[in-house]
């Protein structure tokens, strides 16, 4: 008996550790497009900034590893796409802005706009031992809900926000939009659920194949339930919206002016959302998951293929919907005025 205890001890030693990756994909399009939540809209209800393949359209289906001719991210066999609502300023006089996105400060640098994509596993400094499964071919989810309601603080604690000091700031996160503007932007943060039904590409709310055990932000998950039992990569986006250029516009009396292209002005952070479709090329994401490099020391073909910041920033989806979404705006896209 103890033999046998001390031999499976050292099995689980020996265990090879399982990678994690942190990389930057710039912007691909900003577009009133939601092929996960209403597809064949275009537009669709509200705008999204998205990053990741050029086939991002208005209904994707299939193997999207398989579609599209670039990617804006860093691993080229990465033809996923990523996606959040758009971050705008409402003057007091009634007129909206764009935010403008910025780089990560942990990135190469002159990537455009876009965001950081996470695929860890136990916690943000370890890659774990546990076996991951890689998403397959047709996978797609969204975490968070404009319809959420205060129940969505306790149920999502993975999605929050920052206020930055400056580009390298990471606490407090916050869970509403912070009380004053904050001297180097604002950075919003969504993590995924990584417990799987083993069965679903997706489901009806796009939410429900799949489980959440992270107890918050990048943070080990605890083990995944008897109904969603299949360990999945711990997926998370940041995005940093440069709002340091509505500093001197920001109201006088306290007023919130930050509101997200859906049109919530309350800003808790549980009320925003955002999508992921799966579209690694062939094993390329399982192979990652199986080696032990961790962020950059996954490049350059060990495991992952890798490209340069002037060709990530060189590709870009098809315009399909053609509105003007810069400059200040009566409205948001969309959206009727005021709201
Ligand atoms: C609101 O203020 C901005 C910035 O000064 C200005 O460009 C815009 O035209 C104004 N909108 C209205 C409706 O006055
Ligand atoms: C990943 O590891 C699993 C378990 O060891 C193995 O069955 C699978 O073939 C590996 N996949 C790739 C693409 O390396």
């Amino acid at each position: 008996m103890k033999g046998l205890a001390h031999a499976l001890a050292l099995v689980a030693l020996l265990a090879p550790s399982k990678a994690a990756l942190r990389f930057g994909c710039s912007t691909v399009t900003i577009q009133r497009l939601d092929p996960v939540v209403e597809p064949g809209n275009t537009p669709s209800a509200h705008l999204h900034q998205v990053v990741g393949g050029n086939a991002f359209g208005p209904v994707m289906n299939g193997d999207i590893g398989e579609q599209g001719s670039c990617t804006t991210c860093t691993f080229s066999e990465d033809f996923s796409n990523y996606w959040t609502a758009v971050l705008f300023f409402k003057h007091q006089n009634g007129s909206y802005k764009r935010v403008p996105i910025m780089e990560n400060a942990a990135l190469p640098a002159g990537i455009n706009g876009g965001m950081t994509i996470y695929y860890t596993q136990q916690d943000f400094n370890t890659n774990g031992k546990q076996h991951i499964t890689a998403f397959k071919p047709g996978f797609r989810m969204t975490v968070g809900s404009p319809m959420q309601g205060a129940d969505g603080l306790t149920k999502h604690k993975g999605l929050r926000f920052t206020c930055l000091e400056n580009k390298n700031t990471r606490f407090p996160e916050i869970s509403d939009f912070p009380k004053q503007a904050c001297k180097g932007g604002l950075m919003t943060e969504h993590h995924f659920p990584a417990c799987w039904d083993g069965k679903n590409l997706d489901s009806p709310d796009h939410q429900s194949h799949m489980y959440d055990t992270q107890p918050t932000g990048f943070a080990a998950g605890a083990a995944c339930p008897s109904t969603h039992p299949v360990r999945m990569p711990q997926l998370a986006y940041e995005t940093l919206w440069d709002t340091t250029q509505f500093t001197s516009m920001w109201p006088k009396d306290g007023s919130n002016p930050l509101v997200f292209s859906f049109g919530d002005t309350e800003g808790h952070a549980y009320g925003t959302h955002a999508d992921y479709m799966f579209g690694w090329k062939g094993d390329s994401l399982q192979r990652a998951m199986n080696s032990s490099c961790m962020f950059t020391a996954c490049e350059n073909g060990k495991p992952l293929k890798s490209q340069s910041v002037a060709e990530m920033n060189k590709c870009s989806a098809k315009n399909v919907v053609n509105e003007n979404i810069d400059g200040w705006l009566d409205a948001l896209p969309g959206r009727p005025k005021g709201t």
